[in-house]
């Protein structure tokens, strides 16, 4: 059966000591909830955070992610971090190709294939995310958008390496925006790109490839998002900053 994760990203958001007591409000709560051990709860704090939270990761059911990775090995590329140091410190994933990365960092495809390289050399899970905008979307365009961001930074890998990725969807008209997919919008979009996995690889992996559903995620429709079939859990946005609501979430399974 494949993982039910909800991974929550806390972007460019906190300082030092509220990272701490977020982290710890988490840990405290999830002490106290009964998870399924199916559940993988994934935080991806900002870089300088990750090695405080990762003190606290258990190699079970929560784990520590980064929200980017460099393209590059290593070398003069100033700024950047590779994934080889995120290895090193025991980071078990990394999101990579977000929306925000692609706008503001003009982030390609192809760079998104690199990472995900990068990271899969280095044994750690890609998060890839992919989505159309508001046009796209208007256009009726969002499964070639899809169908494209999925083909040019995923397909370049065999079955084996696709198997480590988990793979998340965020409308990016959803993103921050209080708008969230409705439940048939998500899964009609999970259902598509779980069908371009099984034509390239076969219905057995598709089936185990966990896709995640991000934009506007709450407490209050994580449910109804979740119960979807091909919808196996949410990357949180604004959600994941207050204990409570990130709590919830993981327990919408
Ligand atoms: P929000 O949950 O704030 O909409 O953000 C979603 C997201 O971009 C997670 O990566």
């Amino acid at each position: 059966m494949r993982k039910h994760i909800v991974a929550g990203n806390w972007k460019m958001n906190k300082t030092f000591e509220e990272a701490d007591e977020l982290i710890s409000n988490i840990m405290d709560k999830l002490e106290e909830v009964e998870l399924d051990r199916n559940t993988q709860v994934i935080i991806c704090p900002p870089f300088p955070y990750l090695e405080m939270a990762s003190d606290f990761s258990d190699d079970s059911y929560f784990m520590v992610g980064a929200q980017d990775v460099s393209e590059h090995e290593s070398g003069a590329y100033t700024g950047e971090i590779s994934a080889a140091m995120l290895a090193s410190m025991n980071i078990e994933y990394c999101i990579v190709g977000h929306s925000e990365r692609r706008a503001y960092h003009h982030e390609t495809d192809e760079q998104v294939a690199r990472k995900v390289d990068q990271l899969l050399k280095n044994e750690i899970r890609p998060i890839v995310c992919c989505g159309e905008v508001l046009e796209e979307r208007e256009a009726g365009k969002q499964f070639d958008v899809v169908r494209r961001q999925i083909n040019d930074g995923l397909f370049h890998l065999d079955a084996e390496q696709l198997k480590q990725v988990v793979i998340a969807y965020e409308p990016v008209w959803a993103i921050g925006t209080g708008k969230t997919a409705t439940p048939e919008q998500a899964q009609e979009i999970h259902a598509f790109i779980r069908g371009l996995i099984a034509e390239k690889y076969g219905d057995k992996v598709a089936k185990e490839i966990s896709i995640l559903y991000g934009g506007s995620c709450k407490p209050g429709n994580a449910k109804e998002l979740f119960a979807n079939p091909d919808v196996d859990g949410g990357l949180i946005g604004g959600a994941c900053l207050k204990a409570e609501d990130f709590l919830a979430i993981v327990q919408a399974f």
